[in-house]
This record gives C-alpha cells, structure tokens and sequence, in this order.
C-alpha cells in the first residue's frame, strides 16, 4: 500500500453529516483526514443521527461530536461561532438535498447549518440522493445557487443508489473527498494553464499475443499530473499500458505503442503550455510485428526481428516553433549527472530531471535531480507525490520569470 502524505498537517476540518444512506462512508472519511493530518471536528444533524450514531464518529474522532446550537457543553453557548473558529474548511459530507435547500437560502435553524452560515472558511459539500431527486429543478437551481456563492461541489456522481436505481446523485467515494479536499488547500501555482504529459512505459508488439515492454509503473506521471491538476492546471495524460487509477479532473488518453503516443502528443500538443515526458518509450519496435501467434517448433529456428527506431516525442515538441516549456526525464543507472545534462543538451529542452533507475522504477519513493542551464538541485527523497509537488513549483517558478 502506498504511504499516507500528511498534507492535510495542521488543518482543521469540520465534517457536517446531513441524513443520507452515504452518512455511513463519512466514518470511514474521518479516519482518511486524520490519517492525512488533520483535526477533525464532527457536528450532525438529526436526520444524520438516523444513519449512524454520535458515538460511532466520536469514537472515530477522539473528539466530542456537535448535534445541537443548544449544547451546554460550548463554554459560551454559542456553538456556531466557537466551532468555526480556527476552522480551515468545512466539509459537509453526505449533504441531502434538504441540507443543499437550506444552504441555498442561507436557513440556520440546526447546528450545522447555523454554522454553514457563520462561517469564515471554505464550504465544500458533497451531495448525495436519489436520482430524481438531484435531478429535480429546484435541487438543480439549488446547487447552481451553491455554486454561484462560492461553495465548492463535490460530485454527486453516477452509480448504483441505495434505492436500487442507478444514475447520478451518487455520492463520491470517501477517498475522493478527500483527493478534492488535498487538491482544494493546494497553491494554484498553474492556475488555468495546460498540461501534457506521457507517463508509463509503452507496449511494442511482437505478434498477437507477445510484445516488448520496460519496467515503469508510471507512478510519476501519474503523481505529476495530479499534482498539476491541484495547482489549477488542466491536465492531459498520455498514458502507456498502467494498472494505475486516473487522477480526479484529468483527461487520460490511453496508447500502446511509441507510434500511438506521439501520434497523441501531437494531436494536443499545439494548445499546451507545458509538455513533460515523463514516459519511458520504447526506443525501438520490431518492423513487422506477425499477424498470427508465433509458434515455435522442434528443429524451427528461434525468431530473428529487425527493429526500427521509435520517432524522439520530446526532441519532436522542443523543436516545434513555438514550443511548451518542455520537460524530459532521464532515469538512469550510472553516471546520472553526465548523461542528464548531455540529455538535456541533446534533446534541447530547458529542464531536465534525472533519477536512478535502480531506485525509482516501481518505487512509491525517490529521489531527484533536476537539471538546467544554472546546474543542478536535488528534490526528496521522498514520496512521489511529494516530488511531483515540489517539481511542479519548480517549473511554475520558471515559467513565471
Ligand atoms: O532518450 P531517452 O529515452 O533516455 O530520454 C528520456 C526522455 O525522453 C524522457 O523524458 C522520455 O519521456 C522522452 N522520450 C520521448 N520519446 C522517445 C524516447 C524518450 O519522448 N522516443
């Protein structure tokens, strides 16, 4: 399993739980943003108390759970202003189409909403409620009403519904309000600006059933992208064959081949800021892959293949005319600064990052080295999420001077 980031450090959360069937998923969200860091503060509402119990998500929490204005337990009985203070956001998850009804029109007439209504932080919530009703035009002009006060939405999704039916009003999935709520306190330092990136390795037939491949998980562009994506960016992925999940918000486009991913760069290339190939192509495809499954046979001879080299997709968008603040990654298993930066010479782009293939490849951890015209710094070690963060600073801080 990967390791947990603590990039929800220091932050402090209240979780609202409206009544909903999904009310359920928040025990398990509690536990996500304590594992990240952060100081959780459950408040519920009564119709919440009929899905699941106080006591399960103060037992969850370690902390006292709110359920009324009129506790006695707030020193100055005024619940609504002493739990909002300090807060860093408020996360209402699940939030009923009731709840969403009440925020609309700005109601405080239970805890949480009065606290929705007193607050000085972000709200973010995340719907959840049969079809029908998410699609009926009052919670419609409810929600855009949300979204024009600033509230930030979370979902609803489509799915299997606890009623039986299926179709949008799902909830999302707990450690997809959490991804939303690490993205939202991320610095928007690509605020708007778009991303390419390869990332994986790719997959060069031999015939039907057989192919070349190399060792790359594609963690790194993945962990790129979505961190591209938390700095405001709008991403596009070209990805090799991975068994890894798309990051939420970006646009995946699936290849096999060298061939497909350049065919793929190119095709999107044109409306890109920034370009980093993070993938490890194949150098090299066999000339004539066989149609038919290749048998052997006693006395047959082994297969010979003549290859052919792969067209250079980085060399190919550094040399456009007006090309995207290009990127390269070198991993390699000696003498990592000479051939990084005769990489980036050769390759003609302006930043180039290098890491140990012995220790990055499959890895959820590594180290790297970042190349440029200046010289070299060196980011981590540490997760990749961690290094795709701080590489993403890097690359902002360039392209804005
Ligand atoms: O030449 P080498 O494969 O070592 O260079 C690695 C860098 O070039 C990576 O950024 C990789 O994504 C990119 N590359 C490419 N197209 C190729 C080969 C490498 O974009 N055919």
């Amino acid at each position: 399993m990967a390791e947990v980031i603590a990039d929800l450090e220091g932050k402090s959360i209240i979780l609202g739980l409206t009544g909903g069937i999904a009310a359920y998923k928040s025990a398990f969200l509690a536990r996500r943003l304590q594992e990240h860091g952060a100081r959780v503060q459950v408040v519920m509402t009564a119709a919440a108390e009929q899905f699941i119990t106080a006591t399960t998500m103060q037992a969850l929490t370690g902390n006292p759970v709110y359920t009324s204005q009129w506790d006695t337990r707030v020193p100055s009985a005024m619940a609504h202003i002493d739990l909002s203070r300090g807060a860093d956001a408020i996360l209402v998850v699940p939030a009923s189409a009731d709840f969403m009804a009440k925020l609309a029109r700005g109601a405080a007439d239970d805890l949480l909403s009065t606290l929705c209504l007193a607050r000085d932080c972000p709200l973010l919530v995340a719907p959840a409620m049969n079809k029908q009703m998410w699609g009926h035009p009052a919670t419609q002009r409810n929600a855009n009403q949300l979204r024009a006060d600033g509230v930030v939405l979370l979902g609803p999704t489509s799915g299997d519904q606890a009623c039986g039916e299926v179709g949008a009003g799902r909830m999302i999935e707990p450690d997809e309000v959490l991804e939303e709520l690490v993205a939202f306190f991320q610095p928007k330092l690509l605020r708007d600006q778009r991303v390419l990136l390869t990332a994986g390795p790719t997959f060069e037939p031999i015939d039907p059933v057989r192919g070349l491949t190399n060792r790359s998980s594609g963690k790194m562009g993945y962990a790129l992208a979505r961190a591209a994506h938390e700095a405001g960016a709008r991403v596009t992925l070209v990805s090799g064959p991975t068994a890894l999940a798309v990051p939420r918000g970006v646009n995946r486009i699936d290849v096999e081949t060298a061939q497909q991913m350049f065919d793929a760069v190119m095709a999107t290339v044109l409306h890109a800021q920034i370009f980093i190939g993070v993938a490890a192509v194949a150098d090299w495809r066999i000339r004539e892959p066989s149609a038919q499954k290749i048998k052997k046979g006693r006395g047959s001879p082994s297969p010979v293949f003549e290859f052919v080299e792969n067209p250079d997709i980085l060399a190919t968008v550094a040399a456009l005319s007006n090309p995207p603040f290009c990127v390269g990654f070198a991993a390699e298993t000696h003498d990592l600064d000479a051939q990084a930066q005769a990489k980036r010479h050769t390759k003609r782009v302006p930043l180039l990052v290098g890491n140990l293939a012995q220790d990055a490849i499959g890895a959820d951890s590594s180290e790297l080295i970042v190349y440029d015209e200046e010289g070299r710094i060196t980011l981590g070690p540490a997760d990749k999420l961690t290094l795709a963060r701080k590489l993403i600073a890097e690359i902002a801080q360039r392209i804005s001077s």
